[in-house]
């Protein structure tokens, strides 16, 4: 068996150390710490497994029920450890948080008051989770705070889409030694506002903000993620007037009051592209209950032209390998409904399969091409070039800090030890051990729990050989 494998982790705004050590914290409430897993590779995933509700539509899904004036109720909410820690935020904020059967939660809040950046910070750690916050705590209480999440990251990590939304709608913006106050001495006002980028989190803290300022919001270069429209879907739920114009424009009537909801979550998309990854790379045959096409259209294309095969069902998507030859691709990942950043990094591991040269441009984060050391040290060949490759023929503009990893496949893949350093990446590697020949020893399971829920039940459900150490 190799060495430890030390990979360098992704360093894409959501996964730096401060925040995995939260994520475990939150994880130990969901009865997942730091752990390792010994896996028997080579065996192919067969079975059936559920998702729920996504982590990336949940954890805003909580914090717009901050905007309504009576109790709101979200079904499907995943049991995983981001959604943990928006519950920890909500709690301190005064909301009363209630979980029940089947993920259904109910969010009180009758009684919303401040918090100090120390609370706040001991719950979020460096999650990005409290700059969404900040529009309905400023309706709500005329102030919000977000905490220095570690040193001068937040100097550093880009948030300004953001802060520069919030100034428009007339929040103050002050940076103190602890963190950011923000304040509404006359109140939010509607905003025109153009994104220098389709950030989904920009957009959210817009919908989140103009849904109760006092005119109408213009926001411009929108993110129209489905994510996005389901939490649009809440909003107007709730009482809110917002319309999606083409060419990414969203216009927002602000109203005086909104209501409590009653939503089933959008199902989470990044699960499923993984577990669809899981079937290709292990050779298995996996039904993902839950998974919808409509949602997944980009990423089935895909799918057919590595050479993996999808049969849509009523209430799922079943993923096989069909067997023969995977073929390799081009992809570059985009905002929707582009090819999703998150669904390379598992795919990249089928990828080292397909026979040939494959080529996927990472355009939306800086650095998400780190899990491959550790698939390299597998036997692996793959190879990252971090300032893109230029002159190669492109559907969308250049990024300035594109990256390009080419695989070239296939390769056999032999089992390791590996730290996980991260959620996506994680996940990839766990996938790439479920397949190699040979034991690997996955250590900090934990972090996977920030995005997969029950990832042990659903490895045992799926036949995978491995020994837990919880
Ligand atoms: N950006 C800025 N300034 C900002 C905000 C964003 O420069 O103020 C840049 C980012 O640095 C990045 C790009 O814009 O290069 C895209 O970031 P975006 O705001 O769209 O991403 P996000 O809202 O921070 C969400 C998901 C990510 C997912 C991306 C893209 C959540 C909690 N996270 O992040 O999910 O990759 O959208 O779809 O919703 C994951 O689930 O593992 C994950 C990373």
């Amino acid at each position: 068996m190799n060495p430890l494998v030390n990979v360098a982790p992704d360093t894409s705004p959501q996964h730096d150390s401060a925040r995995q050590k939260d994520s475990q914290k939150a994880g130990a409430r969901v009865g997942l710490t730091a752990d390792s897993i010994t896996i028997n590779g080579g065996k192919p995933l067969t079975g059936t497994i559920a998702v729920r509700g996504a982590k990336n539509l949940a954890t805003k899904a909580m914090v717009a029920a901050l905007l309504g004036e009576t109790p709101s109720l979200l079904k499907d909410v995943p049991d995983i450890s981001d959604v943990q820690v928006v519950r920890g935020l909500l709690e301190v904020y005064g909301v009363k948080v209630t979980t029940g059967a089947r993920g259904e939660w109910t969010f009180d809040t009758g009684k919303v008051e401040s918090a100090h950046f120390a609370e706040i910070d001991a719950h979020a750690g460096a999650s990005r989770i409290p700059i969404l916050f900040c529009g309905p705590l400023l309706h709500r209480l005329g102030e919000a705070r977000i905490p220095d999440l570690g040193g001068c990251r937040i100097g550093d990590r880009p948030i300004d889409f953001h802060l520069d939304a919030l100034r428009k709608f007339g929040a103050v913006v002050d940076k103190t030694y602890e963190g950011i106050n923000l304040t509404a001495p006359n109140g939010l006002k509607g905003a025109l506002i153009e994104l220098p980028y389709p950030s989904v989190g920009a957009t959210e803290q817009v919908l989140l903000t103009a849904v109760r300022a006092q005119g109408i919001t213009e926001l411009k270069n929108a993110a129209i993620e489905p994510e996005i429209m389901d939490l649009i879907a809440i909003l107007q739920k709730m009482g809110a007037i917002i319309s999606v114009e083409p060419n990414r424009v969203i216009l927002i009537e602000g109203v005086d009051r909104l209501e409590g909801y009653t939503h089933r979550a959008l199902f989470d998309r990044n699960e499923v592209a993984s577990w669809a990854s899981a079937a290709l790379v292990t050779k298995g045959d996996i039904f993902v209950q839950g998974a919808r096409q409509t949602e997944m259209m980009t990423f089935l294309n895909v799918y057919r032209k590595v050479g993996g095969a999808f049969d849509i069902q009523e209430d799922g998507i079943r993923f096989w390998h069909p067997g023969g030859d995977l073929k390799p691709v081009t992809i570059e990942t985009d905002v929707h409904p582009g090819f999703m950043t998150d669904w390379q990094q598992p795919l990249i591991v089928a990828l080292t399969q397909a026979h040939g040269v494959s080529v996927v441009h990472e355009t939306v984060y800086e650095n998400r091409f780190g899990f491959s050391e550790a698939l390299n040290e597998m036997g692996a060949d793959i190879v990252v070039h971090k300032e893109g490759l230029p002159g190669y023929p492109r559907r969308v503009a250049r990024r300035d800090f594109e990256q390009a990893a080419i695989i070239t496949g296939p390769t056999k893949l032999h089992g390791a030890n590996i730290y996980v350093p991260d959620l996506r990446g994680g996940f990839s590697h766990l996938i790439a051990a479920l397949s190699a020949e040979g034991q690997s020893v996955i250590s900090n399971m934990g972090i996977i729990s920030r995005g997969y829920e029950h990832i042990i039940d659903k490895l045992e459900a799926l036949g995978a050989d491995f020994v837990y150490e919880g």
